[in-house]
């Protein structure tokens, strides 16, 4: 038998999924590891726990799976993070993660230098305070020791392929949210590394999403227990390798991804850019193709806050039952009507992307009366991160991308309150699919098609992805439809005060 890994390097934690040729899930395993905020928006991570999760994983996989067997390994990972190694192949500091915030006066010299014009022309996108680039750059402004010493820039994932095959290697998909990829042509872009001054040695070698990218080394079969030898493909950033995992690979098909980020996905045929720039260009994990996306940063994010803040006594019962305390939010939540009475939250906690770049946006319930309760905000809570994701559903269909089926995924489509909330905020009915295995899954069917166990990524998306059920849009889309024009109105209003706030922070 064949069996297919799937290597995910989450920003909570690592996942590692075995599965056989038809696509069943042989093992799985997860480690968890710590997120950094050293200062008021930023978030880093050790590279090194990456590396330990990954190598506790494999050995609990490979329990189960026998290594020999092992035809083919993807690897998928949380985008944008920045991990630096020097001429010795150490880490030079911990990895900027995706959600950082420090970046925008980088952001702001990367646009005049470059001109936005010739980014938007070579990078498809306008440069954001999450992307890689602008990280580079904050090193060398700031920590010009550090920079000096850099050797190579990795991206999460590519660190991991790193450790296992000796090789530096990236692949399309997640070099896109660099902003040094050429994203029409799928290759660095020599124009926007010149004007900046990085050096295109510093890069990886970048493969299309399902090519081999290198095999496992002596030295990575040694900490992992994976057979010397075993080929490693491309793999994809979080998000294309999710959307394959979703069967993401034609038009038509958009689908809403409730993680710690939210993301409205669709696929194109070719790289079709928002003319107001509001949503990503990357390219898709299918050779060839593109996709374009709205990335929400606190989706589930919000809801995780909400536990950890408000959520103890969630949390005591779900300890004495063996509940999930998100379950027994979500039961308070449904006891509150729609609209929850007039209660709105805005959840920027993070800052946002889509559709407010703004690093200094922050979080907010507005409307809040003697009436309201812990399950209105639990509730508001869940319907504010859908009106946010209304927001790229929005501007997507402003792009005349055909949206003919939205299929729901993530740790918010389990929850059949939130699926319910997301149907009628979006009115539009939402599908879920047999495969719950998001970005690890949708690496180990590129891993299938580099190992020639399937001969394309659709065909390896039809053999094993089906839509399940389906949830309708219920008459409370008419009270969302109030609802949403309320939210869409609170940001322009607050903008200015969210920035003041953050200089009375600083
Ligand atoms: C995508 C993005 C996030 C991260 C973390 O642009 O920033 O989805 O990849 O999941």
């Amino acid at each position: 038998m064949a069996y297919l890994l799937g290597i995910d390097i989450g920003t909570s934690g690592t996942k590692v999924l075995a599965i056989d040729e038809t696509g069943k899930v042989a093992a799985s395993a997860a480690a968890e590891y710590p997120l950094l905020t050293p200062r008021p928006l930023w978030a880093e991570q050790n590279a090194e726990d990456w590396w330990a999760a990954t190598c506790a994983c494999l050995q609990s996989v490979l329990a189960t799976v026998p290594a020999a067997e092992v035809a083919g390994i993807g690897l998928s990972g949380q985008m944008h993070g920045l991990v630096m190694l020097d001429a010795n192949h150490e880490v030079i500091r911990p990895a900027i993660l995706w959600c950082d915030q420090r970046t925008q006066a980088q952001c702001d010299y990367i646009t005049q230098t470059v001109g936005k014009e010739t980014l938007v022309a070579e990078t498809a996108n306008p440069v954001l305070t999450g992307f890689t680039a602008p990280k580079i750059i904050w090193v060398r402004d700031n920590e010009p020791k550090f920079y000096e010493r850099a050797r190579m820039h990795l991206l999460p994932k590519d660190y991991i392929r790193f450790k296992l095959t000796g090789e530096f290697a990236t692949e399309v998909s997640d070099a896109s949210g660099t902003s040094l990829l050429n994203v029409p042509e799928r290759r660095w872009s020599d124009v926007v590394l010149n004007k900046l001054q990085i050096s295109k040695e510093h890069l990886p070698k970048v493969y299309e999403s399902y090519e081999v990218s290198g095999k496992v080394s002596g030295a990575g079969a040694a900490a992992t227990g994976l057979k010397a030898g075993t080929p490693v493909v491309g793999g994809g950033g979080d998000q294309a390798a999710g959307a394959v995992g979703n069967g993401i690979v034609q038009s038509g098909i958009i689908s809403v991804t409730t993680g710690t980020s939210g993301v409205v996905f669709a696929f194109a045929d070719k790289p079709t850019i928002d003319p107001d720039l509001r949503v990503h260009t990357f390219c898709h994990a299918v050779p060839n193709k593109w996709h374009v996306m709205g990335v929400m940063l606190s989706a589930g994010g919000s809801l995780r806050w909400y536990r950890d803040a408000l959520g103890a006594p969630e949390k005591r019962v779900a300890g004495l039952t063996q509940m999930d305390p998100y379950d027994i939010i979500s039961r308070e939540a449904a006891t509150v009507p729609a609209g929850s009475e007039g209660l709105l939250f805005l959840p920027y906690l993070t800052g946002e992307r889509t559709p407010h770049p703004d690093p200094h946006a922050r979080g907010a319930f507005v409307g809040l009366t003697v009436r309201h309760t812990k399950a209105h905000l639990a509730r508001a809570v869940l319907e504010g991160v859908s009106f946010g994701l209304r927001d790229s559903l929005e501007i997507l269909k402003s792009m005349n991308v055909s949206i003919g089926n939205v299929r729901a995924s993530g740790g918010g489509a389990r929850s059949d309150l939130w699926r319910q909330i997301q149907a009628d905020v979006f009115n539009f009915p939402l599908s879920t699919i047999n495969v719950d295995e998001g970005p690890a899954l949708g690496v180990a069917l590129l891993a299938g098609v580099g190992a020639g166990i399937y001969s394309t990524v659709e065909e390896a998306c039809s053999a094993i992805i089906k839509v399940m059920s389906s949830t309708a849009v219920s008459k409370d889309a008419a009270i969302y439809e109030k609802y949403y024009s309320v939210y869409r109105a609170l940001y322009p209003v607050l903008r200015e005060q969210f920035a003041t706030i953050g200089e009375l922070e600083a």
